[in-house]
């Protein structure tokens, strides 16, 4: 990646669409070939359909207000991130009615919630793929068929599983599926994207100078122009795309198949040691990389400190964006401590995540984390 982005700022650095010059054009087709490498990672067979982002942030608010009007009706889960929670929750107060499914405790999804919440008038109905939080994967097949047979366009938020599990969006009949390039894509900060099923209309959530279309002050509507306003991170673009070309050449079934290892060699390791609570569910095959606990005795702020400053393990503590989830697991207003394993974690590594919470949990256990912390 780091290459790729060296790459870019040596030879091309450029406005892609702006100008004809030699670095113009580079850049261009920096964005093209990425555009063509995220098309193939997710199987769509026209790569104009994927559209650049900021973020997965970016590109589910671009969905939510392209498609939702006042007096729609939209469907979601009780495990969403703040980045689907908060722009519906905007919507609610433009008119458009929310019904959110509660999932079970381990964020598991009942179908046929799902099913009984779909009604004549129900615009939209938005799932993540995988749980940013209790790592729980969703159906999204299987619920995309059913958006499909009831006239209603579904929305997958993939910003923990694009890269991470195999994702067919013609396969599976995907309308929408938003991703974030800085996680298991291996892109950098700031990059993202849309997936956009031909047939699909959403409104732009702005409008500007795209570099083509010039002579017109309407926005064009052409694809991927159109959603594509002002100057692409085509540094961070290229950054993606190069994570893009690592994940093809390994597959992505293998970065599932390795992920799955290291979930389950954790949860088995995790629940056999006493004060560790764990979230989700117990089959690594049901997860994504995200596993989520608590230690007795503690808060979850206090053991990721100790794990970093004492043992060099890096945790996301507290709410993670994602209240509605907490709220799910029993784990609101406090939050839980998040391991997330990647490509690049090895059994080892988790060997000794599971041998730190062995000792914070005996810490824990004889109050004494404090002078733990202190011993550092
Ligand atoms: C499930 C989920 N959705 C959306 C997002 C937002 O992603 P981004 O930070 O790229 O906007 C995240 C980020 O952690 C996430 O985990």
């Amino acid at each position: 990646m780091r290459a790729a982005l060296s790459e870019y700022f040596g030879e091309a650095g450029g406005n892609p669409g702006r100008s004809g010059h030699r670095m113009s054009v580079a850049a261009a087709r920096i964005v093209e070939t990425a555009r063509e490498t995220l098309a193939e990672l997710l199987h769509s067979n026209d790569a104009s359909r994927i559209v650049f982002t900021h973020n997965a942030t970016h590109a589910l608010n671009l969905a939510l207000y392209g498609v939702l009007r006042s007096g729609d009706h939209v469907v979601t889960t009780s495990i969403e991130h703040n980045s689907v929670m908060r722009p519906l929750r905007h919507l609610e107060k433009l008119g458009v009615e929310l019904t959110v499914v509660a999932c079970a405790s381990d964020g598991t999804l009942d179908l046929d919630d799902v099913r009984r919440a779909l009604r004549p008038g129900t615009r939209l109905l938005v799932t993540t793929h995988g749980s940013n939080v209790a790592g729980t994967l969703s159906p999204i097949g299987a619920l995309a068929a059913l958006a499909r047979d009831n006239g209603v366009l579904h929305l997958v938020d993939a910003a923990q599983t694009a890269g991470a599990i195999p994702i067919d969006v013609q396969e599976m009949g995907l309308d929408l599926l938003a991703f974030t390039g800085h996680k298991a894509l291996l892109g950098p900060t700031g990059t993202g994207g849309l997936y956009i099923r031909e047939g699909v209309a959403l409104a732009p959530l702005i409008r500007g100078g795209t570099g083509s279309d010039s002579a017109h002050e309407i926005q064009p509507e052409f694809m991927p122009d159109v959603y594509e306003s002002g100057t692409l991170n085509v540094a961070g673009i290229a950054g993606l795309a190069a994570g893009g070309r690592f994940l093809s050449e390994i597959g992505i079934e293998t970065v599932q198949a390795h992920e799955r290892k290291l979930v389950a060699q954790f949860l088995a390791g995790a629940s056999e040691i006493a004060g560790i609570t764990l979230y989700g569910p117990g089959d690594a095959a049901l997860r994504c990389g995200v596993v989520s606990f608590n230690v007795a005795g503690t808060v979850p702020s206090e053991v990721g400190l100790i794990l970093d400053e004492s043992f060099g393990i890096m945790a996301r503590t507290g709410l993670h964006c994602a209240p509605a989830a907490h709220r799910t697991l029993g784990t609101f207003p406090t939050g839980t401590v998040r391991f997330s394993f990647g490509w690049f974690n090895t059994p080892a590594e988790v060997e000794l995540a599971l041998k730190a919470l062995r000792e914070i949990a005996v810490w824990a256990a004889n109050g004494a984390m404090v002078s733990a912390k202190g011993n550092l």
